[in-house]
């Protein structure tokens, strides 16, 4: 089979899975790609997307070991829980760097930031380091939890071998 038209369905706080489905369908010489782009909140609450061509490419980063929970290929809900809650803090913002242009805000795939205060809801973040990575102020930094709590969890989770899940 001819394959000469593809969906590409992403989620990528931090551009890698964008950049790796991009690849993909380049390698595969596929011209006509439909690009639905779900990391950022308004675009996953706007509803099913319509899906055509002859495949569908579903790239989400693995959290935790874990991908988003949620039913593919709509990944309707990005959960917080899939996270590195436990490794580390929220972004902290140092607020003698901050210029508050704001970004941050906006790209925040949680909507977890306020745009007054530039806080950021504990629940409600990914710790998917997006805004970290994108301040063009270099204002927030990634905190880690102890070094020793964090070996002990890896630790912990390295004891049992995982098998590959299928979410379909
Ligand atoms: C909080 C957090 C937890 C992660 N956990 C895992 C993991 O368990 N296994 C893994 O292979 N990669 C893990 N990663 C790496 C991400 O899957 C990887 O950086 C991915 O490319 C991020 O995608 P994005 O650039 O599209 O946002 C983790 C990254 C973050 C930020
Ligand atoms: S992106 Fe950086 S500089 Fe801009 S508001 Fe956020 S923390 Fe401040
Ligand atoms: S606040 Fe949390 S979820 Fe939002 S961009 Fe920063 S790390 Fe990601």
């Amino acid at each position: 089979m001819l394959i000469s038209s593809v969906t590409t369905i992403y989620f990528s706080p931090t551009g890698t899975t964008k950049k790796i489905i991009n690849s993909i369908v380049k390698g595969m010489k596929i011209i006509n790609n439909k690009i639905i782009d779900l990391t950022l909140p308004k675009v996953r609450e706007a509803g099913v997307p319509l899906i055509d061509g002859d495949i569908v490419l579903i790239g989400v980063p693995v959290y935790e070991e874990k991908i988003s929970q949620g039913k593919l290929p709509l990944m309707a809900k990005i959960v917080p829980k899939n996270s590195a809650r436990l490794f580390t803090k929220t972004p902290f913002a140092d607020m003698s760097k901050c210029s508050h242009c704001n970004i941050c805000v906006k790209l925040c795939p949680m909507n977890a930031i306020d745009k007054e205060t530039l806080e950021i809801d504990e629940e409600q973040c990914l710790r998917c380091f997006c805004c970290a990575k994108r301040c063009p102020k270099k204002a927030r930094k990634i905190i880690y939890k102890p070094r020793f709590l964090v070996s002990k969890v890896l630790t912990m989770k390295n004891r049992i071998i995982k098998e590959p899940k299928l979410y379909l």
